[in-house]
């Protein structure tokens, strides 16, 4: 059986986990769940697309066998209290940015995970780190899922698919396509450019854009996610953004490596 987590609002980034776990699982299970554990501002809980209708009529054109839409009670019929460590790795980028945001994340992957029972796991490489985190919690946990990351889809003008993407006026939308433009920049630099004189161009760059706000932009180890100082050819290597828009919080990401 294949899982695919989600909190809904379906775009095609979820559709293309799906068609990965139909084409690798006899069966495949989606869940539809906005979390509140993970969530650090009450506001961005309670704006979160939530379309519950859309997204089963979405399901219905997939060979989807289950769809796993609990309540919060059935997750939580306690408070969750666990704390999972991370070894660091929720400490940096969207772990500074959003306090206990992947302790909430771990506490539903694993509540789901025991519920469903599932053999593979989908994730998408937009959250990058998310996807890094789960892979260790499911290490720590000793759990046999396997857990398989799935590339980022993007729209036409090349920004990342994410339900977010919902809450941008068509300005806003506009704009945040400069985010992949940018990451797409810095990477014809990679190994050029030294490392911190590259992060400012690009966060120049954008900010060009009046209506943009970078939270981080930095180059990763990708298995470690420590942020690199200097190019070396050896090792895996990324680049994430998180930007602001408005009050919309976007979050992207780019294979660096070579
Ligand atoms: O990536 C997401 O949509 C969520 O963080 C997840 C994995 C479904 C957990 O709520």
């Amino acid at each position: 059986m294949g899982l695919v987590p989600t909190m809904g609002s379906l775009h095609e980034g979820h559709i293309s986990l799906v068609e990965k776990s139909t084409s690798q699982n006899g069966i495949t299970a989606v869940s539809i769940f906005v979390n509140p554990t993970q969530f650090n501002e009450k506001q961005d809980f309670e704006s979160y697309p939530r379309n519950l209708d859309d997204d089963l009529d979405i399901l219905a054109r997939f060979p989807v066998d289950i769809v796993f839409a609990p309540p919060a009670k059935e997750i939580y019929p306690k408070p969750d209290t666990r704390v999972f460590d991370f070894g660091g790795l929720d400490r940096i980028m969207e772990g500074e940015h959003r306090p206990g945001h992947f302790n909430g994340v771990a506490q539903v992957v694993s509540r789901f995970f025991e519920i469903i029972t599932p053999d593979r796991a989908y994730f998408g490489e937009k959250d990058f780190q998310q996807m890094v985190i789960i892979r260790k919690m499911v290490l720590d946990l000793k759990s046999s899922v396997r857990i398989i990351g799935c590339p980022i889809i993007r729209e036409e003008n090349g920004l990342a698919m994410s339900s977010r993407n919902r809450l941008l006026s068509a300005g806003e939308r506009n704009s945040a396509a400069r985010i992949h433009k940018a990451l797409t920049l810095a990477k014809e630099k990679a190994g050029e450019v030294e490392i911190p004189r590259l992060i400012e161009q690009t966060i120049q760059f954008l900010h060009e854009d009046p209506r943009l706000k970078t939270e981080y932009f930095e180059i990763i180890d990708d298995q470690n996610l420590k942020p690199l100082s200097h190019w070396s050819s050896a090792g895996g290597k990324r680049a994430c953004i998180a930007v602001k828009i408005g009050n919309v919080r976007l979050i992207d990401n780019m294979d660096f490596s070579f």
